[in-house]
C-alpha cells in the first residue's frame, strides 16, 4: 500500500521542480534560481522562487516553501501518495506496489462517487427524470447548463442507487463512507441517502467528484437542500462549488464572484458570469480564501441586501485583512440572492453593481458610521476605536492611508490626527514579516556558514549549536548538525523534512535562499569569529576589583597596590 520512503526520494530527485512549477507558474531564470508570481498569495513583483539543485521553492513574500511533491499537493489538491504517483509516472519511475493491492481507501470512494454520479445523471434523462426536467426548467435551467454542471435526479425510491451500485462491484462500505447509502436505524441493511431531489455533483479542481448536493422539489419538504456528509474526500469549508468550471475565465477575468447557492452560481453562469463559485451555504473560510489566491488576487462576493446579508459580509472582514487579499462587496439592491436579483435586474445590472463594489473595509466603515450618532461625541468616539482596531490590521501604507483618509474626514479630523492614534493602537499588532526573529547573530551567522559549509561541522561547533539561546535557530541548528553527523548533504527537503512547522520551515527555507547570495566570503574565519563569541558568552568578564583580589591571593600585592592607584585614579588616569 504504501511508497518505498526511497521511491518518494527518487521521484522527489529525478522530478525536475522548475519544470512542474513553470506548468503552474512563469518562471523566469535569475542567477540559480527561477522566479515568479507566487501562487499562493497576491503579488505584483516576483518573490516566488524555485532552486532546481535544492529542489525547493520558496517565497519571500510570504514563505511558503516546500518541494515539488508538497507544490503539486497544494496546487492540485492531492494526497501525498497521489503526487508522487503521479509525477513517478510523468517521469518514467516505477513504484512496485505490494502485490496486486487494494486500492487506497480514497480510491474506493472517489469510484462510488463517479458511480453514483453516472446513475444520477441516467435518472434525469429517463422518463422517471420527467418531474425533475420540469422542475429544472422552471427555475431556467437549460440542458446545456444541466450538462456543465452534470446535474442529475434521484428518483424517488430507497433502494434505486444501492442496487446500481451493487451492479457495478461497488462495495457498501466505500459508498458509505462516500455518504451515498444511509444504516437503517433498525435492523441491517442500508438505503439511498438521495431520494427525489435533483442532485448537483460537487467537484474538485479538478473536477472529480467528490460529494453531492440534493435539492427538494418543492419548497415544503424539509431539508430544503440535503448535501454529502463530510468524507476523506470531501471537506465543506475547503470546497468550492463550480471551482472546476470557472477556474479558466476566473484567471482570465481576473476576479472571482462568490455566492453562497448552487442556483445562485447556475444563474450567474446561465448569464455569462463564468468567473464564479459558490460556497454551499457557509459564509467563506481562510481555506476557501485560500484555495482562490491560487488564481486570482481579486475577490467579489455577493450579498443580499437584507440585515444578514450585510452582517455576512462584515464577518468576512477580519479573515480578509488576515490573507490580505482585496475583496470587494457587490451589493444587491434586489431580490433575496444573486439569482433573484439576476431575474429582476438582469445581467447588466449586476455589472454595474460589481463596478461599484465596495471594498470590504469601505463597506465596513460606512456601515459603521451608519450605526453610530455621528453627531454626538460618544458616537464619534465609537466609529473612531472600531475604524483604528480594523486600520491597524492593514500592512500596507498605502492602503492603510486610503482609509485612514476616509476615517479624517468621515470625523472632520486631519488625517495626522488617525496616524498618531495608530502609532498608539497598532504597535505590536501589526504583522511582522515571518523568517527567523533574530536575537543572537552570532548564532545565526554560524548556522548560516555551516549550512553553506557543512565540511567546516566540527565538535566545537556541535557545542556551539548546543548552546545557542535562541529557541528557533536551535531547532534549525539540531536539524543541520543530524545531517552533518550522517554526512548527508544539507540539501533543502532533506532540511525541510526535519524542521516542524510552517513558519520554521519558511524561515529555514528563508536561509537556503539567502545564503546563496555569496555573502560567505571566508568562511573558516566565520566559524572561528562567531564560535568565540558564543562559546565565550557564557563566562563572566572579572571586574578590576576582582582583579585585585586575584592578585593579594597571588601573593603579588605589590601589582594589586599599584593597580588599585590606578583604578582610584580614574579611567584615564590622568585626574587631578
Ligand atoms: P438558501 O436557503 O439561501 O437557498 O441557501 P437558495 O440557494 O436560494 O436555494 P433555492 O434558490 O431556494 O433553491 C443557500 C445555500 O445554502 C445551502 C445550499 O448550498 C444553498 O444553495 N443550504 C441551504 C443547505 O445546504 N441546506 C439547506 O437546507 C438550505
Ligand atoms: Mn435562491
Amino acid at each position: 500500500m504504501s511508497i518505498p520512503k526511497e521511491k518518494i526520494e527518487e521521484v522527489r530527485d529525478r522530478a525536475s521542480i522548475v519544470q512542474v512549477v513553470n506548468e503552474y507558474v512563469p518562471l523566469t531564470k535569475r542567477g540559480h534560481n527561477h522566479v515568479g508570481l507566487c501562487p499562493f498569495h497576491s503579488e505584483k513583483t516576483p518573490s516566488f522562487t524555485v532552486n532546481e539543485e535544492k529542489k525547493i521553492f520558496y517565497c519571500f513574500g510570504c514563505n511558503a516553501t516546500g518541494n515539488v511533491i508538497t507544490f503539486l499537493m497544494k496546487k492540485d489538491g492531492l494526497a501525498f501518495p497521489e503526487a508522487v504517483r503521479a509525477l513517478a509516472s510523468r517521469y518514467g519511475i516505477t513504484i512496485n506496489e505490494s502485490k496486486r493491492d487494494v486500492p487506497d481507501e480514497r480510491e474506493q470512494i472517489y469510484a462510488a462517487l463517479r458511480a453514483a454520479s453516472e446513475y444520477f445523471s441516467g435518472m434525469l434523462k429517463a422518463s422517471a427524470g420527467d418531474p425533475a426536467k420540469e422542475y429544472l426548467k422552471s427555475r431556467g435551467l437549460t440542458g446545456e447548463l444541466a450538462k456543465r454542471f452534470h446535474i442529475g435526479y434521484a428518483p424517488n425510491k430507497w433502494d434505486g442507487l444501492l442496487n446500481f451500485l451493487k451492479g457495478r462491484g461497488i462495495s457498501v462500505e466505500a459508498a458509505l463512507k462516500a455518504g451515498l447509502l444511509v444504516k437503517k436505524d433498525k435492523g441491517p441493511g442500508h438505503y439511498d441517502r438521495f431520494r427525489n431531489r435533483v442532485i448537483f455533483p460537487i467537484t474538485d479542481v479538478r473536477g472529480r467528484i467528490i460529494g453531492f448536493g440534493g435539492r427538494a422539489m418543492d419548497d415544503k419538504s424539509l431539508p430544503k437542500y440535503l448535501n454529502s456528509p463530510e468524507s476523506p474526500v470531501f471537506k465543506k469549508g475547503e470546497t468550492l462549488f463550480g471551482l472546476a468550471q470557472a477556474k479558466e475565465a476566473v484567471s482570465k477575468e481576473g476576479y472571482v464572484l462568490v455566492v453562497e447557492g448552487y442556483f445562485d452560481l447556475v444563474a450567474l453562469h446561465r448569464h455569462g458570469f463564468l468567473n464564479s463559485v459558490a460556497t454551499m451555504g457557509t459564509a467563506l473560510t481562510t481555506d476557501h480564501i485560500r484555495t482562490l489566491k491560487g488564481y486570482t488576487s481579486s475577490i467579489y462576493a455577493l450579498f443580499d441586501s437584507d440585515d444578514a446579508g450585510k452582517k455576512a459580509a462584515l464577518r468576512g472582514l477580519n479573515l480578509f485583512l488576515n490573507e490580505d487579499i482585496s475583496c470587494r462587496a457587490v451589493l444587491l439592491s434586489q431580490g433575496k440572492d444573486p439569482d433573484e436579483f439576476l431575474k429582476l435586474a438582469g445581467p447588466d445590472a449586476l455589472r454595474e453593481a460589481i463596478v461599484d463594489a465596495p471594498t470590504l473595509m469601505e463597506f465596513y466603515l460606512s456601515t459603521l458610521r451608519s450605526k453610530v450618532n455621528m453627531t454626538a461625541p460618544e458616537g464619534k468616539k465609537k466609529y473612531f476605536e472600531d475604524a483604528l482596531s480594523y486600520l491597524s490590521k492593514i500592512g500596507n501604507l498605502a492602503e492603510r492611508g486610503h482609509y485612514a483618509t476616509i476615517v479624517a474626514s468621515t470625523l472632520g479630523i486631519g488625517v495626522d490626527s488617525v496616524y498618531d492614534a495608530l502609532k498608539g493602537a497598532s504597535s505590536g499588532s501589526l504583522k511582522v514579516k515571518s523568517g527567523f526573529q533574530v536575537k543572537s547573530l552570532p548564532e545565526l551567522t554560524l548556522l548560516r556558514v555551516i549550512m553553506k559549509h557543512p565540511e567546516l561541522y566540527n565538535p566545537e561547533v556541535e557545542a556551539a549549536f548546543e548552546a545557542f539561546t535562541d529557541g528557533e535557530l536551535k531547532t534549525a541548528a539540531k536539524a543541520v548538525a543530524a545531517l552533518c553527523r550522517e554526512g548527508l548533504p544539507v540539501s533543502g527537503p532533506a532540511l525541510l523534512e526535519r524542521v516542524e512547522g510552517e513558519a520554521l520551515k519558511g524561515a529555514m527555507a528563508e536561509l537556503l535562499f539567502k545564503e546563496m547570495d555569496g555573502f560567505v566570503e571566508e568562511p573558516a574565519r566565520m566559524v572561528q569569529d562567531s564560535l568565540k563569541s558564543i562559546l565565550n558568552r557564557g563566562k563572566i568578564k572579572p571586574s578590576t576589583q576582582d582583579m585585585v583580589k586575584l592578585l593579594e591571593q597571588m601573593g603579588k600585592s605589590d601589582i594589586a597596590v599599584e593597580l588599585q592607584k590606578r583604578i582610584d585614579a580614574g579611567p584615564s588616569g590622568k585626574r587631578h
